[in-house]
């Protein structure tokens, strides 16, 4: 059997990169082989496209062409990093994926969904994850989060209040179009307990 492809979605501060450990912990302790990586990055020349988009001024780039730029970055992961670990029958979790473009450079920065379809069909075909996982948390308690952290690659945080309020909804809308892909997770719980809903929400999906 190929691989399995998971990805974790949802706004800045919404605790992804931890829960991506924490998955990869569970299911390795079931025997999977189990790579993680994330976008924008997630090998060497998608992690230099990154450092493009992560920082500096909001209004760096405009929305077709930060679209552009993540989605060069994404056909490198795919190409390179992805599709090999998914051929040699390791299960691949991803912090963010194509969710994102839909929620942060469509809903976030008004590029039309069309647009980023169109996009998204030339350069991945019709390769989507088996399962996304939506971790949902309200806009004030995530910046917070985020804003703890520190400084470094925080230009998609330092866009307005407005914009994060329509990347959640965007999460949400996803998800609830999406309800044999996608589960929506309350991320306002505690760590333990938001891993305990992954868990569910992963085993259920796979029959794990
Ligand atoms: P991270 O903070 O979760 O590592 O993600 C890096 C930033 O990149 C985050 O602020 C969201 C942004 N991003 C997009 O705007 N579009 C995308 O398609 C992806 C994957 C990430």
């Amino acid at each position: 059997m190929a691989g399995r492809f998971i990805t974790l979605e949802g706004g800045e501060g919404s605790g992804k990169s931890t829960q991506v450990r924490r998955l990869a912990a569970a299911l390795q302790a079931k025997g999977m082989s189990i790579l993680t990586t994330r976008e924008p990055g997630g090998s060497p020349g998608a992690e230099e496209i990154r450092t493009l988009l992560v920082n500096g001024a909001p209004g760096r780039w405009d929305a077709l062409t930060e679209t552009l730029l993540v989605y060069a970055a994404r056909a490198d992961h795919v190409g390179r990093t992805i599709g090999p670990a998914l051929l040699a029958e390791t299960w691949v979790i991803c912090d963010r994926f194509t969710d994102s473009t839909y929620a942060y450079q469509g809903a976030g920065r008004g590029l039309a969904r069309e647009t980023i379809r169109r996009i998204d069909s030339v350069v991945l075909d019709d390769f989507k994850p088996d399962f996304t996982l939506m971790l949902d948390i309200d806009v004030e308690t995530g910046l917070k989060r985020a804003g703890a952290r520190g400084g470094a690659e925080s230009r998609f945080e330092n866009f307005d209040r407005d914009f994060h309020e329509r990347l959640r909804q965007a999460f949400i809308e996803i998800a609830k179009r999406h309800p044999d892909r996608c589960a929506l997770i309350d991320a306002a719980q505690g760590e333990d307990d938001v891993a305990a809903a992954i868990w569910a929400a992963v085993a259920r999906r796979f029959g794990l």
